[in-house]
């Protein structure tokens, strides 16, 4: 596909499941490039309600032993098969970019707003990535609700998690994924 071609890519665009996702992952300017291209996102009153958290290298590794300790803390008791899941939750792509709201309550600005800002951030995130000969996924699965897991981040008490997109090189190409029929989307709204 040829990443210049912007409507191609939007029509044909699929994700790639994360633990499809191999090495190499973007760094230094190349990674730089598509944290910018992420940041340039309608933000009424440019407030920036988001910022990156970047899980890469041993830190993922880390960060699953912490979500299996933090779950047996809670009396969970995991079979070697969940203990795994959970273990390597951060570690299928070799990066991971946690994309946090930093959305707050404005005088001009309704908090909603500042959200769909960052989910504006998480899928240009993917586009990036995908426009730059990498593969991505938004995920958030459980641990982006997760208190602990949040201050375990350093995430402040009104950030939250809006996705941990994993980023990495393609392994395979995605089969297609059924997509809803526009039409039955679309109404007109006429005066009455
Ligand atoms: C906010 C958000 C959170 C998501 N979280 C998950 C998730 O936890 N697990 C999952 O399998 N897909 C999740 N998805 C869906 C995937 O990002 C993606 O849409 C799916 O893999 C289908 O790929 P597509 O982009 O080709 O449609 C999430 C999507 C969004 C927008």
């Amino acid at each position: 596909m040829d990443p210049s071609d912007v409507l191609g890519h939007l029509r044909k665009r699929r994700s790639h499941p994360a633990a499809t996702l191999a090495d190499p992952a973007p760094e230094g300017a190349a990674l730089q490039e598509i944290l910018e291209a992420a940041s340039r996102v309608p933000d009424h009153g440019k407030l920036v309600p988001w910022r990156f958290i970047l899980l890469r290298g041993d830190a993922r590794h880390a960060l699953g032993a912490k979500l299996v300790d933090l779950l047996e803390g809670r009396g969970e008791s995991l079979d070697d098969t969940r203990r795994e899941q959970e273990a390597t939750r951060f570690s299928r792509a070799p990066l991971v970019v946690a994309v946090v709201s930093r959305a707050a309550v404005h005088p001009k600005i309704p908090v909603w707003e500042q959200q769909l800002c960052v989910g504006a951030v998480c899928m240009n995130l993917v586009h990036a990535a995908h426009a730059s000969g990498y593969a991505a996924q938004w995920l958030t699965e459980w641990m982006a609700f997760d208190e602990q897991v949040g201050s375990t981040l350093g995430l402040a008490e009104a950030e939250r998690i809006a996705g941990f997109v994993h980023i990495g090189t393609p392994t395979q190409v995605p089969a297609e994924r059924a997509r809803p029929d526009v039409e039955t989307l679309i109404s007109e709204w006429t005066p009455q």
